[in-house]
């Protein structure tokens, strides 16, 4: 018999009791006439009288140990001041909960987002996977059209045979591919809706082609179109120069270099320059504020491509009177996020490196 076994048991049991039933089930399986210790000690009468003695003191100084645990806990039972679990430090600071991060893009995109809201632009979304008339025909960017090497594309296998001409068979039956930009969402929301309106369009957006610093297979963009009777370019200017402020939350200067994309006439590249808040401070002061914000300030960076709606795309959406002008532009997400944190590599976004993502 391991008396110390019986003693370590009956003294984690005696532990769990919470009232007076516990108390007497405990008593019986310890002290009660069938307990292992009555047992122990009717077993002795076999043994030798110097064995008898030996065992015959521990067995009785586990029973005093038992009769003094038992009346120790009905008075802890009968004075309600028993407390059978661990204590708890309820002063003790709590155990900080690990939060997760919004992915910076996700940030820029609510940003955005938000900014154009604010101004009246409704949210749009359009699908990923794209048939050939509506990512180029539609948008006047036909199969030989040389401008079409700007978008290197992910094909999908379609029963479509390649030599079919998307734009004469019509938009049904034109060959599937992964979007390349979010313009097709111009002529979609256009088929569907009258002007005036104005609205964005944020998505992901898919290229094939090698990645870089500067490029991926995947990136984010946000098509805007507004469309009404008196829209111009100024407006655009205005409404970009807005939302631009609203995300840097500092002094930008907007400026448009003339440049070519084929639904458009003109086309614009649109450029930001971030405006020093530090300009008279010393030099000193400014290059740890520089490092801190990482942004390059004083320097024309390239946000987005936009311009006038070419009239073909109206005619195409059947647009009947002659009436209608807009804007439309595609602005780069990921491009404005690298910007705003100082990111260099547009790879870092979807590397899931968690040091790079804590940081925003
Ligand atoms: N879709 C173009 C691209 O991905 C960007 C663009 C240029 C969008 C001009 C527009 C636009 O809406 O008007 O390169």
């Amino acid at each position: 018999m391991d008396l110390e076994r019986l003693k370590k048991e009956a003294k984690k049991e005696a532990f769990l009791i919470r009232d007076g039933f516990d108390l007497e089930r405990w008593r019986i399986k310890y002290l009660g006439r069938k307990s292992a210790l009555s047992l122990f000690f009717n077993s002795l009468s076999k043994l030798s009288l110097a064995k008898k003695r030996e065992q015959g003191k521990e067995a009785n100084a586990v029973r005093h140990f038992f009769a003094s645990l038992y009346k120790q806990k009905k008075e802890d039972l009968e004075n309600n001041s028993f407390f059978p679990l661990p204590l708890i430090d309820i002063t003790r600071p709590g155990e900080k909960i690990h939060q997760g991060y919004l992915h910076p893009l996700t940030l820029t995109l609510r940003k955005i987002i938000d900014s154009f809201q604010k101004m009246g632009f409704s949210i749009i979304e359009g699908p990923e996977i794209e048939t050939e008339y509506y990512n180029f025909d539609a948008l006047n960017i036909s199969a030989n059209h040389p401008a079409r090497e700007m978008w290197d594309t992910f094909w999908l296998k379609s029963k479509v045979k390649p030599s079919s001409r998307a734009q004469v068979e019509g938009s049904q039956k034109s060959k599937m591919l992964l979007r390349t930009h979010t313009s097709p969402m111009q002529i979609r929301y256009m088929e569907t809706h009258q002007p005036p309106f104005r609205i964005i369009v944020p998505g992901r957006c898919f290229r094939y082609e090698a990645t870089d610093p500067s490029h991926e297979i995947q990136f984010h963009q946000v098509e805007g179109l507004m469309v009404g009777k008196n829209i111009s370019l100024a407006n655009f200017k205005a409404v970009i120069e807005e939302v631009v402020k609203d995300i840097f939350k500092q002094r930008v200067l907007v400026r448009f270099r003339p440049s070519y994309f084929p639904f458009v006439a003109p086309g614009v590249e649109v450029d930001i320059k971030i405006r020093s808040k530090i300009e008279n401070k010393s030099t000193n002061e400014k290059s740890t504020n520089e490092k801190r914000l990482k942004i390059k300030e004083n320097e024309w960076l390239e946000i987005m491509g936009a311009g006038m709606v070419h009239p073909d795309l109206f005619r195409r959406v059947g647009y009947k009177n002659n009436c209608w002008q807009g804007f439309a532009f595609g602005l780069g997400v990921e491009r404005i996020t690298m910007i705003k944190y100082g990111i260099d590599d547009i790879r870092l976004f979807f590397g899931s490196d968690i040091r790079f993502l804590e940081q925003f």
